[in-house]
């Protein structure tokens, strides 16, 4: 029997949070926040090195890692962008092509088979509380992936496989969020940008590389991302499809937030993972 007069021990518990939850991803210029819903859509994330890309992502990453209804699969050429957040983690895909091109196909098949389950319902999306649950595919230095290391044939198809899976994916909740160092029209080609409702661009060097990211003529029309202070890091327009850009500051994590979160977020998270690195033990988590 317990004893009523002690306090219980204290208990880890999740934070309620769910992908179908619009993230908080920072202020708008009067101060106000703002609130990025990602559920059926996919963000691309552009600008000069230093634009603060890998922090926003990692802004979106946190959120999700502290979602009980979503998956991640975190792709970063660095490593250590995305890679303290690997416990909370399906894949955590480093510098190697080759087990990002798997696992890329890995999502591909597992979108299919999504939909070929919910033509089996007849249904056409899912919907919070689904047999499934929303998976977010993180990558950052996109253009390592798909410009840099290896040949030329397994870069298209690292491509090939990441465009398909932001233009299937989101219906069976497969949410594509990629950060590019490199906005040139090689990395960023307009059949690639029209895949992301919505559209980040950090600091550029200049008005046609802002114009990759948010998409032609915006700049003419006065919104450059050449334009933000080199040293305002984290400021970038934010674009919805369909709307104008917004000027936003980046919610920002410091590293020691990040560490604290990202071990909150495995221990929650320690029972719907499908693979194992670290114990619950070994996260200091447990008496
Ligand atoms: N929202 C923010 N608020 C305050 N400082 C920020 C913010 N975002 C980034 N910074 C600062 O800018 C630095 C660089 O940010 P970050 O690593 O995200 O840039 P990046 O665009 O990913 O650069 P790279 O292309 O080299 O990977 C961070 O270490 C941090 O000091
Ligand atoms: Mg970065």
């Amino acid at each position: 029997m317990s004893d009523l007069t002690t306090a219980p021990p204290s208990i880890p518990v999740g934070t309620g949070l769910s992908m179908f939850d619009p993230l908080f991803l920072g202020i708008d210029e009067y101060g106000h926040p703002v609130y990025l819903p990602l559920i059926y859509r996919n963000i691309l994330i552009g600008g000069e090195p230093g634009a603060g890309k890998s922090s926003l992502l990692n802004t979106i990453v946190g959120h999700a890692a502290l979602c009980a209804d979503v998956d991640l699969v975190l792709i970063d050429g660095k490593q250590v962008e995305l890679g303290l957040w690997k416990d909370c983690a399906d894949v955590f895909v480093g510098p190697d092509l080759d087990h990002a091109i798997d696992t890329l196909e890995r999502l591909q098949e597992v979108m299919d088979n999504r939909y070929a389950y919910l033509l089996s319902q007849r249904r056409q999306k899912i919907h919070q509380g689904d047999d499934f649950d929303p998976i977010l595919l993180a990558i950052d230095e996109l253009a390592f992936f798909s410009a840099t290391v290896g040949t030329k044939t397994e870069q298209e198809y690292f491509s090939a496989l990441n465009r398909d899976i932001a233009s299937r994916g989101r219906a069976v909740g497969i949410i594509d969020a990629s950060a590019t160092q490199r906005p040139s029209s090689d990395i960023i080609p307009t059949s690639l940008r029209f895949l992301f409702a919505w559209r980040f661009a950090g600091r550029c060097v200049d008005e046609s590389s802002s114009d990759v990211v948010l998409g032609r003529g915006w700049a003419a029309r006065g919104f450059s991302a050449a334009s933000i202070d080199p040293d305002n890091r984290g400021e970038g327009l934010l674009l919805a499809h369909g709307g104008i850009p917004a000027r936003v500051k980046g919610a920002y994590m410091s590293n020691d937030d990040i560490i604290r979160v990202a071990d909150y977020a495995a221990w929650t998270r320690r029972t719907r993972r499908t693979t194992t690195t670290t114990t619950a033990a070994e996260l200091g988590a447990v008496a």
